[in-house]
C-alpha cells in the first residue's frame, strides 16, 4: 500500500491572547486550577474578522509556499472543522477559491471534532489513490471561541481558536498506517439539530478524560503494530493537545519517553481539530521535525472519535 509523507505545514494564530489571569475575570476560577488540571496557561481568540475560514486561508497558503508546489498540484483539499462560520460554502472551499486550487479537484470539510485532522488526512489517503493524484492539501481549523458559553468555567478554560494546515504525498515503500473508530455517545455535545442552532459546547469532562487515556495508548499502539515499529523508531509523538495530564497518562501506560511527546496545550489550550497541524507547523518552524524522522498523531475527542496515523516527515521538494 502507498502512504503518506509530510512535505510542508502552514499555520494560523489569531490576534486575540486570553490568558488565565484574563478567564479568572469571567469567571469562578484561578490560574492554579487551570495549570494544575490541564496545563493550559493561554490561547487564542479570534477577533472580530478572524473565523475558521480566514485562519484555514492563512495556514493553507503558508504550507503550499512552503511545500515548493503549485495549485495545480495538489489533488484534493480537505479541512477538518467543526466549528465552520456557514455549513456551505464550505471552508475547503473558500480556500479552493482563495488559493486558486484547480476546479476539477474535490473540496470539502469533514467533522470528526478532535480526531478530524486525522480523518482528514485519512480521507486525503483513500481519494489520492481513487484520483490518480499525488499531493493533497489537509487542514485543521476552528474558531471554537465562537462556540462556548463563556459563563461556564467546565469548558470555557478550555478551549482556543487557530489552523494548521499539511501538504502530503502519496508515496511507495513509506513507512504508514492509519487507524480510526467512532463511539456515538453526548459526552461532548456542541450545536444543535440545525446548522443556525449555536447551543454552546458541553462536556462531560471525567468521562472524556477516562476514555481519552484508554483510546490514546491504544492508537499509537495500533499504528505501531500495524507497521511494525516500535516506539523506539519514532522520533516524535504528536497527540491531541486537550489535556497535558492525558498525555502523561498516555506516556505512563507505555512506559514511554517523555521528551517524545510534544505538547503546546500551553499555549493554544484545547483547539480541536487544529491541535495538531498546529504542533506540526511549530515543530517544523523550529527545527524539530528533520526529514526522514518518523511520527506518530493521534485525536481523540467528540462524536466520540479517534484516530491515529504513522507517517514520515520528507520536508519540502
Ligand atoms: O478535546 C476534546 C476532549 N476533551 C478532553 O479531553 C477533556 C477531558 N477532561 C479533562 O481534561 C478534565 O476532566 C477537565 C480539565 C475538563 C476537568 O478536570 P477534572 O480534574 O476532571 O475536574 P472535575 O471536572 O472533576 O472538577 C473538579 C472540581 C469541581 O468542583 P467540586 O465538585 O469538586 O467542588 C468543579 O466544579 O473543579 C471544579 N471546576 C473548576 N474550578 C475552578 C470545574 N471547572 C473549574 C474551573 N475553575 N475552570
Amino acid at each position: 500500500m502507498k502512504g503518506l509523507r509530510l512535505l510542508a505545514t502552514g499555520g494560523a494564530l489569531p490576534g486575540r491572547v486570553v490568558t488565565n489571569e484574563d478567564l479568572r475575570r469571567q469567571v469562578d476560577t484561578s490560574d492554579e486550577w487551570i495549570t494544575t488540571r490541564t496545563g493550559i496557561r493561554q490561547r487564542y481568540y479570534c477577533t472580530e474578522n478572524e473565523d475558521a475560514a480566514t485562519l484555514a486561508i492563512t495556514a493553507a497558503r503558508q504550507a503550499m509556499a512552503r511545500s515548493g508546489l503549485t495549485a495545480n498540484d495538489i489533488a484534493c483539499c480537505i479541512v477538518a472543522t467543526l466549528s465552520a462560520p456557514t455549513a456551505t460554502p464550505s471552508i475547503a472551499c473558500r480556500v479552493q477559491a482563495a488559493l486558486g486550487l484547480p476546479e476539477d479537484r474535490p473540496a470539502f470539510d469533514v467533522n470528526a471534532a478532535c480526531s478530524g485532522f486525522i480523518y482528514a488526512a485519512a480521507t486525503a489517503h483513500g481519494l489520492l489513490t481513487t484520483l490518480d493524484g499525488q499531493y493533497a492539501l489537509v487542514i485543521g481549523c476552528e474558531a471554537l471561541s465562537r462556540m462556548m458559553d463563556p459563563t461556564d468555567r467546565t469548558t470555557c478554560v478550555l478551549f482556543g481558536d487557530g489552523a494548521g494546515a499539511a501538504v502530503f504525498e502519496l508515496a511507495e515503500n513509506v513507512p504508514f498506517a492509519i487507524t480510526l473508530g467512532a463511539r456515538g455517545s453526548e459526552a461532548i455535545r456542541a450545536g444543535g439539530p440545525a446548522a443556525c442552532d449555536t447551543a454552546p459546547i458541553t462536556m462531560d469532562g471525567k468521562a472524556v478524560f477516562r476514555f481519552a487515556v484508554e483510546t490514546m495508548p491504544r492508537c499509537l499502539q495500533t499504528v505501531l503494530d500495524r507497521s511494525q515499529k516500535t516506539l523506539a523508531d519514532l522520533a516524535w509523538v504528536v497527540c491531541h493537545q486537550a489535556n497535558s495530564r492525558i498525555i502523561d497518562h498516555c506516556i505512563k501506560h507505555l512506559h514511554a519517553e517523555p521528551s517524545k511527546f510534544y505538547k503546546n496545550m500551553d499555549r493554544h489550550g484545547n483547539t480541536s481539530a487544529a491541535s495538531i497541524p498546529i504542533a506540526l507547523h511549530e515543530m517544523e518552524e523550529s527545527g524539530l521535525l528533520r526529514p526522514g524522522q518518523t511520527l506518530a498523531c493521534i485525536g481523540f475527542g467528540g462524536g466520540l472519535t479517534w484516530g491515529g496515523m504513522l507517517l514520515t516527515y520528507e520536508g519540502r521538494k
